[in-house]
């Protein structure tokens, strides 16, 4: 089975991390969106997408990404960090655009990561230190799981 992340990482390389340490595991290639091909994805059986949370939603780079794909029959998990709040609401836009596109969702993970966004820079940000090993641990299992299922 071939599989690949992708991802974007903008304010605090927080989902690279996750990113870095689910590629590991599923020994995949990692690319950032704006390093990627869509054409490259005809060769994987199983794709990652994930990016920090921004304004209740994905990155932009990597919606927009989805939504130039063509038709796929692939699977697909959807990864992200967050400062606070629901993820699965959060994936909502992300898990349509993939759904529409013919990927099958077969995972989803989140953890908190360190958010200095607007007001919160005044109090030195929340989540510090997030991810973190915990996280880390958290993110291998989850990739564990996938490579299991996909
Ligand atoms: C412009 C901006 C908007 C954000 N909006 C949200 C949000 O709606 N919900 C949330 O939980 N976190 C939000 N965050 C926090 C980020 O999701 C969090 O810090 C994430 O770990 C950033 O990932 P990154 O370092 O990979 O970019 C926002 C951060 C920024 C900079």
């Amino acid at each position: 089975m071939r599989c690949l992340v992708i991802y974007q990482s903008v304010h605090h390389g927080n989902t690279e991390k996750i990113a870095k340490e689910i590629a590991k595991c599923l020994d995949a290639d990692l690319k950032r969106v704006d390093e990627i091909n869509k054409k490259d994805l005809t060769e994987y059986d199983l794709i990652g997408f994930g990016s920090g949370i921004y304004f209740l939603k994905h990155h932009k780079s990597l919606l927009e990404f989805v939504e130039n794909l063509p038709k796929m029959n692939k699977k697909a998990f959807i990864f992200s960090t967050r400062g606070l709040g629901c993820y699965k609401f959060y994936h909502r836009a992300l898990r349509k655009k993939l759904i529409e596109k013919g990927f099958k969702i077969v995972g989803e993970f989140s953890c908190k990561g360190y958010d200095t966004y607007g007001i919160l820079k005044l109090i030195g940000g929340i989540n510090k230190g997030r991810p973190n090993e915990q996280d880390l641990e958290k993110a291998r299992k989850f990739a564990m799981r996938m490579k299991k299922v996909g």
